[in-house]
């Protein structure tokens, strides 16, 4: 995709993150690999109803500036998102939003491994709380590193969610699903608990993957809880 092109969606998956809920104020962040050691990403501390395409910012594989308007600097999670990209080579798109029920888990300290909604056994897989890290150090990448070669969404204890897949839709669409999972998990909570899905069903649903076209990675049948 062209970079303005880029740059609208980017906006548009911002506008839609902030729609829905899942930020406050100047929370949240997106990025995208455009080249080798070039990304396009959101700068810090800007509402992303309000962010518009010219205030996006090139950055390098370091984090610094290649490209910008005069007064932006990259997001204060920037390392977050180039350990992503680090760490996997198949990762084109990074989203961080703090979605309110599954953040809930995160301040809960709730793993959220319980196989109980076929879609996310299938599409997402078990999805750990990560250390806690303080934003903008490398606490923060630090944390999250050793679970990424086997997850694409992941929870950030006392903070928020991050999802990365190969284009910025599929890591959008992986928050949207973590969301809904963790209403349906509360609701099912509220209804005397989760019942869950048989082992066998378990690896007939994570063998469906590819029929699916699934991309991104898969922790099998992974129980952090036990
Ligand atoms: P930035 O504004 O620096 O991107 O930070 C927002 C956020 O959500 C921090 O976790």
């Amino acid at each position: 995709m062209k970079y303005q092109e880029m740059r609208e969606q980017i906006c548009d998956i911002c506008n839609k993150v902030w729609q829905l809920g899942w930020v406050a104020a100047n929370d949240g962040n997106i990025s995208v690999k455009m080249a080798e050691d070039e990304y396009l990403a959101t700068p810090t501390g800007i509402s992303k109803s309000f962010i518009t395409p010219d205030k996006l910012l090139i950055i390098d594989g370091e984090g610094a500036i290649i490209q910008g308007q005069a007064g932006y600097r990259p997001s204060s999670e920037i390392k977050m998102h180039l350990c992503c990209y680090r760490e996997r080579p198949d990762v084109g798109a990074v989203l961080h939003a703090h979605p309110p029920t599954a953040t809930g888990f995160a301040v809960a300290h709730r793993h959220m491994d319980d196989y109980v909604v076929i879609e996310d056994v299938i599409a997402i897989g078990s999805v750990p709380v990560t250390p806690y890290g303080t934003p903008s150090t490398d606490e923060v990448p630090d944390a999250i590193r050793p679970y990424l070669s086997q997850h694409d969404v992941l929870l950030l204890e006392n903070h928020g969610a991050l999802a990365v897949g190969a284009d910025l839709l599929t890591a959008y669409y992986r928050m949207e699903s973590l969301e809904l999972w963790a209403k349906v998990q509360l609701v099912a909570e509220l209804l005397g608990g989760a019942k869950e899905i048989s082992r066998p069903n378990i690896d007939r649903l994570i063998s469906m993957r590819g029929q699916y076209g699934v991309t991104g990675k898969h922790p099998g049948y992974k129980k952090y809880n036990k």
